[in-house]
């Protein structure tokens, strides 16, 4: 770079010496010099605009690309590709290895030791609490791997509260684009539907065409859990480190009985499910090791209830109970 401007340098005072020689008078060259400027000057007001505006284009054309995911993935790939290579010239390569660029100090990749199960040996109940702090949730639950039952996060500033009965259910996904024609990624009934057609699961129980059924699912179609999304409030106790998952579950029962616990399969490393009408049964199961020293623990959820879990120490399982519906929504959060 710098032998690049040495010799520039040169070249200019050479053609310097050249004019003198000539004859020509500095006066002579500064005017010269000063009409070649203003003709550059005014060549590169031109291109700048012109820059701009294929840079602008791009930017759009980029940003209107964004939307697609594959191309969406493909520009995380190369940012973090650039990002890997520029940091190491900037020598922060010691954070390659690491998780997150600013520590958290909720997030940790862990697993369920021995001495974990200590922290569930005794728990028989699971405590329900209202008017609570997310400082609290965080220390005394969520951190400690113990479950909670929020009797006032429910309320009426969810829409969902009102509104969710199979009735209303049956009218949105029939109704709106991005339920109907979004499958949901997991369903589990014992109503076998093609393609978890859910719009005609709904219609059919709406009608009583079914009588005593239940079905779960989760929405994973980013827009539908979007339009979900609209009929419930983040939890207010939910700790600002919790990033709310994307994707919600139903469950959904009317006059069903069993003897069996239906896995609610909820992959979030924090996990809660608001009780919205009838009642849920929900069985807490301690993952392996712990399962030799804690027992599981059964609750039923009445409506407004709002259940908090960890996945790292808990299964969870619910059963449909009552004799009328039952509608439950589900999320979950994780801890980043
Ligand atoms: C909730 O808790 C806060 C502080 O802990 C207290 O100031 C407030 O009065 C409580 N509200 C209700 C309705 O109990
Ligand atoms: C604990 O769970 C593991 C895996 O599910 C199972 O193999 C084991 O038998 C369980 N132990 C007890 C005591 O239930």
């Amino acid at each position: 770079m710098d032998e690049k401007r040495r010799e520039i340098s040169n070249k200019i005072e050479e053609l310097l010496k050249k004019s003198r020689e000539k004859g020509l008078t500095d006066q002579d060259i500064q005017k010269q010099a000063g009409s070649l400027l203003k003709l550059q000057r005014k060549w590169s007001w031109r291109a700048w605009k012109r820059y701009c505006s294929i840079l602008l284009i791009l930017f759009f054309i980029i940003y209107a690309l964004s939307h697609i995911e594959f191309i969406k993935r493909s520009y995380y790939w190369a940012a973090k590709t650039i990002f890997i290579y520029t940091v190491q010239y900037n020598g922060w390569s010691s954070f390659y290895m690491d998780e997150c660029l600013i520590p958290n100090p909720f997030h940790e990749i862990r697993t369920l030791t021995n001495e974990d199960c200590e922290l569930c040996e005794n728990i028989k109940l699971i405590p329900r609490l209202s008017n609570i702090s997310s400082a609290l949730v965080a220390e005394n639950f969520l951190k400690q791997d113990r479950p909670l039952i929020v009797t006032d996060a429910v309320d009426n500033t969810w829409p969902a509260v009102s509104l969710y009965n199979i009735n209303f259910l049956r009218q949105i996904f029939e109704k709106e684009e991005e339920l109907k024609s979004a499958p949901p990624c997991m369903y589990a009934s014992n109503v076998r539907m093609k393609r978890g057609n859910l719009p005609k699961l709904l219609e059919l129980a709406s009608n009583n065409h079914i009588t005593n059924w239940y079905a779960h699912w989760e929405n994973c179609d980013k827009q539908a859990a979007k339009k979900l999304r609209t009929f419930y409030q983040r939890p207010y106790f939910m700790p600002s480190m919790v990033e709310g998952g994307e994707t919600n579950w139903l469950l959904i029962s009317s006059r069903y009985t069993t003897a069996k616990f239906k896995p609610a399969d909820i992959n979030l490393p924090m996990v809660w499910i608001a009780q919205l009408k009838g009642e849920n049964k929900f069985r807490l199961t301690p993952r392996e090791p712990c399962n030799s020293t804690c027992s599981p623990i059964y609750t039923t959820l009445k409506p407004k209830e709002l259940l908090v879990l960890t996945d790292l120490m808990w299964i969870l399982d619910y059963m449909p109970i009552g004799s009328e519906e039952s509608v439950a929504i589900g999320s979950g959060g994780y801890f980043d």
